[in-house]
Parts: structure tokens; C-alpha cells; sequence
């Protein structure tokens, strides 16, 4: 018998790969979407094409767990195809759209409905929340059998106006679905601190951008995640606590590590970029859910992701018209903006201010998502069978932000202007290009794939169960 020469499909010569613990230069040899080899460039096999980068670092792709995508339901502000192009040219290369969509995600003919939309329209691989309240807590099993990668619970009411759990009810579903391991991903902002400030501001006639902030204290978001920590301690529910805004999160964040709870933390761009004193002149644009706060929340923020108290950078790339960002009154602005497509420059240029390495920036944007939703190491890892989902990027480019110029179809955001010193020029997804010298690759429309059935979270360990609300209105065989 003789052994069959193994063709590549692609190898990358000359970049700098970048692990969470080291760099190094090598080549990487693709074949049928996987990475097949890295090493020296004499070891490489044969392949069909080859890239030249030299002067390039070699990335995994970012997985962005937090983005609003908004198929179907408000096609001015965004849709699949528009918001994965927009996470292609910012070497994102698996996102985790949310559920609040049109309508919003909480049975499995809403979820069957995205998936069609996603898997024809998408340009990278994704990940699609359910929405976890009162209106899906009998579809629980369902959805997840339609393909999730997790639950999203809105202790706050944000764009979509999808209803707030009372405790009650979120006892009753993180019950339900500690069994199933799946994450539970937090709105952590309580709906009532917020809706009674909000409603006193507003009856006084303030309409002012930093009224968003006065009705949405750090207070509002630290209970949030104090008693989601302490329900998911009780059940033994998974949970990952989004868009942390404020130093006073992290101590209610770190108990709970502390505790052994399953939980994980993201922080977003906004919240170590920008700061109060950006509201005068971004005004409306800069109106996001948690809001941006006080300066003096970014220094322990930082050091949180530093620390590993918090795991994660996500978007919540949030993007809306221009006349719905730009309305005087600020109770009118819709909340949040566009992020999938400026987060690797921006936070490239951070870490580089601050100090961290490439290293680093790969375990907050890439390694630790895929590993707290067990998508790793097929995602998040640059390893000989994992996925080659890849981030090429020129860490030496000067590159400003053009609202006008960006993929999303929402051309308005806070980061118009701001000067990043790196940038990806190609990105691939699956050993396919999707965006190749800044050009996205038209024939990569509907290549993304859902990644919900490569989970492989360790076992679930509910806890408290005889106490569950299943348990205790079970009926005894003496009532029937
Ligand atoms: O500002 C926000 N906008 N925060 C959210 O939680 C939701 C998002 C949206 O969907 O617009
Ligand atoms: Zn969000």
C-alpha cells in the first residue's frame, strides 16, 4: 500500500503565532478547515495556496459572546449578513447573538426561525441565546433541543423591553436549567431601582444624557449580581455576569469565584475606554445599558481582567440608526452601538498602553470563551485539530475609526475617531477567508455555522434539589 500524500489547503508562512502563553514564529498548514500542522516552514506540506505573514501576528479568532445582531425583527439597525461582516473585519470569528430579536427568542419556532436566518445569511460561526423568563420557563428542554448555546436572563429592562424574572421566578428557572449545564448569561441591573429613579427623573423634566447614569447607579447593577450569585450558589446554575460597568461588581464577583460558584464575568470596551466625561460631547451615542461610568471605575476594572476576576472582553455590540442615537431627549435614545468590528484594534491598543501582551489579550478574547462555554479546544485555541478560526493582524498600523466606513449598518458610534495602532487584514473562519486584505469574501455569506452542538461543559451539579419548586409540588402517591 502506499500511503497517500497529504495535500494542504492552506499554509500561513512567516507570522508570529500567539498562544495564551507565548509567541513564537511558525507556520500553520489548514486542511479541510482544521489546523493540521504548526511548525517550522520546512515542515509544512504541500498546499494549494500560501499566505505570506511576515510582519504579521497569527491570532485564534476572537469569540465574542455578547452581540446584538437583530434578525429578525429591526433590519435598520442591522441583520446577519451585515453584523458578521462586521465581526469578519474585526477578526471575530464566533459570535453569541442575543435573543431579543423580533420576535424575541423564547420558544422553539422563534429559535428554528433564527437558525434559517443565521445559517444562510452568516459570514462566521455563532452561538444563539434563549431567552430565560416567566414567558419561556415551559420551554426550557425545548430550546435547548432546538440548538442554544445558553440562556439569557434580563434582571433589567433593556431594548426589547423583554419582562424582568421576579426572584421567585429566577429561583424556579435557574432550578430548571442547573441540570442541563447550560450558562445562564445576566442582565445583572435590577429593574426596580431603575424603573422607580427613572420615572422620578423624568417627572421632574430631566432629560439630560447623565440622567441615564443617575437612574442606573453602580448599586443597581452590584444587587444584581449579589442575588443572582447567591440563587446560582443554591442551585448550582452556571452563570456569566455581562458587560461589567463598575469596580463595586467585582467584589460580589470575586466572593462568588471564591465560593466555587460557576460564574464568569465579561467587561466591554465602553466600560475602560470611555468614561463620564465623554457624555457632553457624545450625548446621546455614548447611551448604553449598563451605562458608562465614573473614570474611577476603569483602573480596577482593568485589573480585575488582569487578575482573571473577570474572564472575558465581549461587545454587547448594540447597533441603532442614527436618528434613533442622536434624539435630544435622552429617555428617547435607544441604548447601545455598534462594537463587534473596533474591539480588536481598540483593545490591542489598550493592552499595548497598559502593559499586557498579545498573550493576554488572546485569553480574554479567545481562550476563556470558548473554555467557560466548552467550546474549547476545537474554538479559542491555535493547536493542531482545532478549528482554524484565525485573526491576522498587523500589530504596527495606525488605523482611525470612520463611523461611515464600518460593516455594521448602524453608522454611529461612540469610537468615530479614536486611533487604534493595530488592525486584522485577514481573517478566516474555518480555513475559509471570509475578509482578505480588508475585502470581505463575498462567497462567505451563510459559511457560519451554529456552534451549539460542540458543548462539551463538564457535568452539571445541581444543588438544593430536593427543594426545587418541582420537588416540593410533586405529588405524593397518597394524593392519587
Ligand atoms: O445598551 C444596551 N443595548 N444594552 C442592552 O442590554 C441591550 C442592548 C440592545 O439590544 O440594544
Ligand atoms: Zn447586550
Amino acid at each position: 500500500m502506499t500511503s497517500e500524500k497529504i495535500i494542504a489547503d492552506l499554509v500561513i508562512n512567516g507570522g508570529v503565532v500567539v498562544s495564551p502563553d507565548a509567541e513564537y514564529t511558525a507556520s500553520i498548514a489548514i486542511k479541510d478547515g482544521k489546523i493540521l500542522a504548526i511548525g517550522e516552514r520546512e515542515a509544512m506540506p504541500e498546499a494549494r495556496e500560501i499566505v505570506d505573514a511576515s510582519g504579521l501576528h497569527i491570532l485564534p479568532g476572537a469569540i465574542d459572546v455578547h452581540v446584538h445582531f437583530r434578525d429578525p425583527g429591526y433590519p435598520q439597525k442591522e441583520d446577519f449578513a451585515s453584523g458578521t461582516a462586521a465581526a469578519a473585519f474585526g477578526g471575530v470569528t464566533t459570535v453569541f447573538d442575543m435573543p431579543n430579536t423580533l420576535p424575541q427568542i423564547a420558544d422553539a419556532k422563534a429559535l428554528a426561525e433564527k437558525h434559517e436566518i443565521a445559517s444562510a445569511k452568516a459570514h462566521v460561526d455563532y452561538g444563539l441565546y434563549a431567552v430565560l423568563g416567566e414567558d419561556s420557563l415551559a420551554n426550557i428542554d425545548a430550546l435547548i433541543e432546538g440548538g442554544i448555546i445558553g440562556f439569557k436572563c434580563y434582571m433589567g429592562n433593556t431594548f426589547g423591553r423583554i419582562p424582568s424574572p421576579t426572584t421567585g421566578a429566577m429561583l424556579e428557572l435557574f432550578e430548571l436549567v442547573a441540570p442541563t449545564g447550560k450558562r445562564i448569561s445576566l442582565h445583572a441591573e435590577t429593574n426596580s431601582v431603575m424603573e422607580r429613579r427613572e420615572a422620578r427623573l423624568r417627572a421632574m423634566g430631566k432629560t439630560e444624557p447623565l440622567d441615564h447614569l443617575a437612574a442606573r447607579p453602580a448599586v443597581v447593577a452590584t444587587e444584581a449580581v449579589s442575588r443572582a450569585a447567591i440563587l446560582a450558589e443554591w442551585t448550582g446554575a452556571r452563570i456569566h455576569v455581562l458587560h461589567i460597568s463598575s469596580a463595586a461588581e467585582l467584589r460580589p464577583l470575586a466572593d462568588a469565584k471564591a465560593r466555587g460558584v460557576d460564574i464568569t464575568g465579561e467587561t466591554c470596551p465602553q466600560y475602560l475606554l470611555l468614561s463620564t466625561e465623554d457624555y457632553a460631547a457624545k450625548r446621546g451615542v455614548i447611551r448604553v445599558n449598563p451605562p458608562v461610568r465614573e473614570p474611577e471605575n476603569q483602573e480596577p476594572i482593568w485589573q480585575a481582567l488582569v487578575d482573571g476576576t473577570i474572564d472575558m472582553i465581549a461587545t454587547d455590540h448594540a447597533p441603532h440608526s442614527i436618528e434613533e442615537k442622536t434624539r435630544e431627549d435622552i429617555w428617547t435614545v435607544d441604548c447601545g452601538f455598534p462594537g463587534v468590528e473596533t474591539q480588536m484594534p481598540l483593545m490591542l491598543t489598550e493592552a499595548k498602553r497598559r502593559g499586557a501582551s498579545l498573550s493576554d489579550y488572546v485569553r480574554w478574547s479567545a481562550e476563556n470563551p470558548a473554555k467557560r462555554w466548552g467550546l474549547f479546544p476545537k474554538k479559542g485555541a491555535l493547536q493542531v485539530g482545532s478549528d482554524a478560526d484565525i485573526a491576522i493582524v498587523d500589530t504596527n498600523r495606525s488605523w482611525t475609526v470612520d463611523d461611515q466606513a464600518l460593516q455594521s449598518r448602524a453608522k454611529i458610534t461612540p469610537w468615530d475617531g479614536m486611533e487604534a495602532t493595530a488592525l486584522p487584514v485577514h481573517t478566516l473562519v474555518r480555513g475559509r477567508f471570509v475578509m482578505k486584505d480588508r475585502t470581505l469574501q463575498d462567497d462567505a455569506r451563510g459559511w457560519g455555522q451554529s456552534v451549539h452542538a460542540i458543548q462539551e461543559m463538564p457535568a452539571a451539579e445541581p444543588q438544593n434539589v430536593d427543594g426545587t419548586m418541582a420537588a416540593v409540588t410533586r405529588r405524593s402517591p397518597i394524593d392519587d
